[in-house]
């Protein structure tokens, strides 16, 4: 019996040598310790030896076993690490994060920001969580007025709103500043509106005011023009038609030429070749008052613009309620 555990000893030795990999490790590793391997062949021959010789016969046989499972251990762990150098595959292609970007409204107040600042405007900021009295009164919309129907918005007290406009950040600019004044004012809005493809109880505007010596309406249509061609190409036209708004004083609101039919008709533009874009107007001496500017000495324009409605013609989306649906399929195209 001894003799035979040493027969296996030297051919698990020989075996061992011709190992070239870890698929012949794994057939060694079944041929000696696997249920019905070598191994376990000499623990059944135990029962053929003498009683008295099976301690020193079982001593040696677990010996070997020991033996031959750490060598089949340490060639493993070998094998393992020479595998997985000579396996690494320079061809296979890197495993890319995913990487964000940025949404079309980011992208297109982006380019709003970098054109008023190019033309001297600075950027300033107001609260969303507004008062009653910056949101409309300040900006000559008294309690009771009809003006205030078409801007219903969510009231938080009967004095704290969400604001409707980007337009009470002029009066807080105002108040803190004195002319020069030249600054844009981008944020959010809010509006009792029901959601449709041109209508979101929330969206995004970029409020303009300039207020100095000397300044009308000639400089308003100026920048105006300027931006429309900067921002969709220098063939855009523009148009004002009159309107009202309680805080400016000639009241307008301008159009661009279809940026989609160049002003032949289409379905975005409804045939008529122009799209509105917001209103515009010079200051209402009132609104001054309330912020102790002297009319007589000065004169300013403001104007309203709606980004949302800028980044759909720009990226031609007919759909305003994509831009809040955090749809990746819609937003990874930018
Ligand atoms: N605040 C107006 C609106 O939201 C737009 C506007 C801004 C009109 C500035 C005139 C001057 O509709």
């Amino acid at each position: 019996m001894l003799d035979k555990i040493n027969t296996v000893k030297n051919q698990f030795k020989e075996d061992v040598k011709s190992v070239k990999s870890l698929a012949d490790l794994e057939k060694v590793k079944i041929k000696y310790l696997s249920r019905k391997g070598t191994v376990a062949d000499l623990f059944l021959d135990m029962k053929n030896v003498a009683l008295a010789e099976r301690p020193g016969v079982g001593k040696r046989l677990n010996e070997i076993k020991t033996v031959i499972s750490r060598e089949l251990e340490n060639l493993q762990s070998g094998w393992a690490k020479k595998d997985g150098k000579d396996s690494l595959d320079l061809t296979l292609p890197g495993r890319r994060p995913f990487v964000g970007r940025k949404h079309p409204l980011t992208k297109t107040l982006e380019e709003i920001k970098a054109i008023f600042l190019s033309l001297g405007f600075a950027i300033e900021d107001g609260p969303e969580i507004e008062t009653d009295y910056y949101n409309f009164e300040a900006l000559n919309i008294p309690k009771n007025h009809p003006a205030r129907d078409m801007q219903d918005t969510l009231y938080i007290t009967d004095d704290i709103v969400l604001r409707t406009h980007t337009s009470p950040v002029q009066i807080r600019v105002m108040e803190r500043c004195q002319p020069p004044v030249r600054i844009i004012a981008p944020g959010r809005v809010y509006r009792r509106d029901t959601p449709d493809a041109s209508h979101s109880p929330f969206f995004h505007q970029v409020e303009g005011l300039v207020v100095d010596e000397g300044i009308n309406f000639g400089d308003l249509k100026g920048v105006i023009t300027a931006f429309a061609h900067k921002m969709f190409g220098s063939d855009i036209k523009v148009r004002f038609r009159p309107s009202f708004f309680p805080f400016t004083e000639p009241s307008a609101e301008y159009d661009f030429v279809c940026v989609f039919c160049r002003g032949k008709g289409c379905r975005v533009c409804k045939n008529t070749g122009w799209v509105e874009i917001s209103g515009a107007g010079m200051v209402d001496p009132n609104v001054f008052k309330y912020v102790n500017y002297d009319s007589e000495k000065y004169t300013g324009y403001a104007f309203g613009m709606g980004v949302d409605r800028i980044a759909m013609l720009k990226y031609g989306i007919y759909d305003i309620r994509l831009f809040f649906e955090n749809d990746i399929r819609f937003l990874e195209q930018f």
